[in-house]
């Protein structure tokens, strides 16, 4: 069985005191929520006051992004090391909007991974086709690619820790989700390489969230999916009642 996990991504949204309040009505909200895993991606600077506000409760504490360098002048960046130090657990590497803005790639994100795993903190590895890749057929080879190029030399042992979020670029803060079965299509998709490129024992315990304009109204049908193990939200996580009821799907 895997658990499921339901993760906010806060994106560039929310100052401090913003931020607090918003953590502390999720405290209120989720607080009895057994059987998943939650965590939440505030903007770096709100990490350590949300921490606050979250510790003893079943809510963790994620990242968007790290750099791959143990230390260094890199003026402007976070290491692994800084993030696990100030009680981060999970860390979001290679977002569509990290790998249209600021080019990231396959490469970059492989060694991001390697990194938040030598620091014993859960990547969520994003991955997903554009609307152009979709409209010419050819979703499965982009997918695949990202796939291999991002888990270069990864073990079965660390494969297991690692989180996969599949989604769909055309559907990200755009209200598109994609339909459960386009979800589970990819899913299954990448389900079937992890079992292609290590075993079947293996790809069956990872977990693959769907990301991409989840809302209080689609969460319960996409979790009802065999290979759809959690969601990664966006916008809908900036309200507590909507991330409180992703939380709470019936699946
Ligand atoms: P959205 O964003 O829920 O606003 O579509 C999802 C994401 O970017 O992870």
């Amino acid at each position: 069985m895997r658990t499921p996990v339901i993760a906010g991504n806060w994106k560039m949204y929310k100052n401090i005191d913003e931020a607090k309040s918003l953590a502390i009505e999720l405290k209120n909200l989720v607080s009895e929520v057994r059987d998943r895993q939650v965590f939440i991606c505030p903007s770096f600077v709100c990490l350590a006051a949300v921490r606050d506000i979250v510790k003893d409760t079943r809510i963790a504490l994620g990242a968007q992004n790290v750099n791959y360098e143990e230390e260094g002048a890199y003026t402007g960046e976070v290491s692994a090391d800084m993030l696990k130090s100030i009680g981060v657990s999970f860390v979001i590497l290679g977002h569509s909007e990290r790998r249209a803005y600021f080019h990231e790639t396959d490469e970059s994100i492989n060694k991001k991974l390697k990194k938040v795993l030598s620091k014993s903190m859960t990547p969520i590895v994003c991955v997903g086709e554009l609307l152009e890749d979709r409209e010419r057929g050819s979703t499965a080879d982009v997918i695949k690619k990202q796939i291999h190029g991002c888990l270069e030399n990864i073990s079965p042992e660390d494969l297991i820790k690692i989180v996969i979020a599949y989604e769909p670029v055309w559907a990200i803060g755009t209200g598109k989700t994609a339909s459960p079965e386009q979800a589970e299509e990819v899913h299954a998709l990448i389900r079937g390489e992890l079992k292609s490129k290590y075993n079947n024992s293996v790809s069956e315990q990872v977990r693959i969230q769907y990301g991409g304009s989840v809302k209080p109204g689609n969460i319960d049908e996409l979790m009802k999916k065999p290979n759809i193990d959690g969601a990664l939200v966006g916008g809908a996580s900036l309200k507590a009642e909507d991330f409180a009821r992703i939380v709470k799907f019936e699946g």
